[in-house]
């Protein structure tokens, strides 16, 4: 595709034909293409049966596989087919050396609230601490108090990198700079950033990054990617195995030497397929450009929702994403998102545990989430600013 045919895609997704979404970061709304890669593969298993299907899968999955490694700058080796962004991640930690008493982890303050409770909690059986790095004077993470934070009880550097509850973009590379130079291990957190914005996982400086398919990417829900850095893999023991991913050969357990080692043999194939269509069609329009579209837009909506009185726009940061964060006072984001929902407007509302730390640090329980993607049109933002403006109205 050589040039943005935005009608030409939409009319290609079925969810454009009933209602407005703007809940891309929760999951966007996949493609005919993508559904008929699903549909037919699920008919093929339903005919010829599901484990002889598989056998011709298996070229077409090494084929998503490449394409998703490419997406983010990785080799297909790095690569591993997960269930969720939280399953992804959480199989990464768990694989990490055991923590002792002392150990210490960082994270950015807009850490993901699962990973967050997953590190809280193997902390508390350890004895780790997990602490949160500075952030800048714009909401976003400090790199240089980062810096000033190692030691050698440092085990972990984990950051959000486009967090869920609004419109910050992380440097995320500028703390990789810092953990390289420390030699500590680097995970990042892309559920936001995957489909948004170019990601180059050798820029970045991460040893791992984990994101889901369904949210910016527009891939099926049940599906998400797991980097491991190669020259990481060795240093990761996955907290279980099967029979493809640590099979036992002359009574010996060998553990793949790819990062296959982390991925279940037992998947969806129909699912992983249809992945593989969202990636070809992202990079077919071009992750630039996807990026400059939904960045034109977004600053719009922004703009459209600052001059609504009593509406106040919550996102930090100064590079900002698509996902537009914002509070309309004395009506909680919760009512607003259903209020939205009666006019066939599809918006989010974040809560504390979504992001805890930045929510108590901004003393803030609950955010309104209305996220753009290059789908969405000018008369559709519109529509939610004159919505939003009549619930400002009534409030
Ligand atoms: C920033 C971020 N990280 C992680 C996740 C968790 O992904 P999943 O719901 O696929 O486990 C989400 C989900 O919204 C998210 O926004």
């Amino acid at each position: 595709m050589n040039t943005f045919d935005v009608e030409e895609l939409r009319s290609e997704t079925p969810g454009c034909e009933f209602g407005v979404h703007f809940n891309h970061s929760g999951a966007s709304l996949p493609s005919r293409p993508t559904l008929e890669t699903i549909w037919r593969y699920l008919h093929r298993e339903a005919v010829d049966g599901p484990m002889e299907t598989a056998i011709d899968a298996g070229p077409l999955l090494e084929d998503v596989r490449a394409d998703a490694a490419s997406l983010i700058g990785a080799t297909p080796d790095e690569m591993a087919f997960m269930g969720s962004g939280s399953a992804a991640w959480g199989a990464a930690f768990a694989a990490l050396p055991p923590l002792a008493a002392g150990d210490r982890i960082l994270v950015g303050r807009q850490e993901w609230g699962g990973n967050l409770a997953t590190m809280q909690a193997a902390a508390a059986r350890t004895g780790a601490r997990v602490e949160t790095i500075p952030a800048r004077e714009d909401g976003g993470v400090d790199a240089s108090a980062l810096a000033n934070l190692i030691d050698d009880r440092v085990r972990l550097v984990s950051l959000t990198w486009l967090p869920a509850n609004g419109g910050l973009i992380n440097d995320a590379a500028a703390v990789g700079c810092v953990t390289k130079a420390a030699g500590i291990p680097y995970f990042i957190d892309a559920a936001q950033a995957l489909g948004q914005i170019p990601i180059h996982v050798g820029a970045l400086g991460c040893d791992a990054l984990t994101a889901a398919g369904r949210k910016f990417l527009r891939g099926p829900r049940g599906t998400a990617i797991l980097y491991v850095r190669r020259a990481f893999l060795q240093r990761l023991t996955p907290s279980y195995l099967d029979v493809v991913s640590g099979p036992i050969v002359d009574g010996v357990v060998a553990i793949r030497n790819d990062a296959r080692r982390f991925e279940a043999s037992e998947n969806s194939p129909a699912l992983l397929l249809g992945l593989g269509t969202a990636i070809r069609q992202a990079k077919a329009i071009g992750i630039n450009i996807i990026h400059e579209r939904i960045t034109t837009l977004a600053g719009t909506l922004r703009d459209n929702l600052r001059s609504i009185p009593k509406v106040t726009v919550r996102d930090l940061g100064t590079d900002l994403s698509g996902i537009v964060s914002f509070t309309i006072d004395g009506v909680p984001a919760s009512e607003i998102r259903v209020a939205l929902a009666e006019r066939q407007i599809a918006t989010g509302a974040n809560g504390v545990p979504y992001t805890p730390l930045d929510m108590t640090a901004r003393r803030l329980d609950q955010v309104a989430r209305a996220s753009v993607s290059y789908l969405n049109t000018p008369s559709e933002m519109a529509l939610l600013s004159d919505a939003v403006a009549a619930l400002a109205a009534r409030a």
